[in-house]
C-alpha cells in the first residue's frame, strides 16, 4: 500500500517532526513544512504566495465563502461537487447553476445578472463524476 517513496517520507517525517502541531494552523501554528509546502506551489504556479487547507471541502468552504456575500452572485456548473456547492451557499451570495459544460447557458445566466454586481463563475478543473474537464478558456 502507498509507494514506498512516499512511505519513507512520511517516516522520516514523523521521526523529525511527530505527529504533527494537533492543532489547527490558527491555534497551533505552522511547521516549516508548511512553509516549504505554500513556497513550493507558488513557485510552482508562478504566483505571489499560495496557501493550503487539510482537505478540499475545508478549501472550496473557505475560499468561496470569504470571496463572495450577501449580494454577489455565484455561477455554478451543475456537476460542481458538494463542496463547491455548499461553500457558494455558505457565501450568502444568489446563487445560480448552468447546464454542465454549456457555455452558451453560462452566457445566458450572466447576462441575467444585473450589471455592477460582483459575480464569480465556478467549476470544477477536474468533475470528479465523469472526469472530464470544464470548457473554460484557458489562460497562461
Ligand atoms: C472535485 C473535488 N473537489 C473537492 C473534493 C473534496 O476534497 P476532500 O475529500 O479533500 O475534502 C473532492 C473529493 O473527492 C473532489 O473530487
Amino acid at each position: 500500500m502507498g509507494h514506498p517513496r512516499i512511505n519513507k517520507a512520511a517516516k522520516d517525517a514523523i521521526d523529525r517532526y511527530g505527529t504533527g502541531t494537533h492543532g489547527v494552523r490558527t491555534l497551533a501554528g505552522s511547521l516549516d513544512l508548511h512553509t516549504e509546502l505554500e513556497e513550493t506551489i507558488a513557485e510552482f504556479k508562478k504566483a505571489e504566495e499560495a496557501v493550503t487547507f487539510s482537505s478540499g471541502y475545508a478549501t472550496n468552504l473557505t475560499v468561496i465563502s470569504t470571496l463572495l456575500g450577501r449580494g454577489d452572485y455565484v455561477i455554478s456548473d451543475k456537476l460542481n461537487h458538494a463542496s463547491i456547492v455548499d461553500g457558494c451557499l455558505m457565501s450568502g451570495a444568489k446563487f445560480l447553476r448552468f447546464r454542465h459544460n454549456d457555455m452558451q447557458d453560462l452566457e445566458d445566466r450572466l447576462k441575467s445578472i444585473p450589471s455592477g454586481s460582483t459575480v464569480l463563475v465556478i467549476a470544477d478543473s477536474v468533475f470528479s463524476m465523469d472526469g472530464d474537464l470544464n470548457r473554460f478558456p484557458k489562460s497562461g
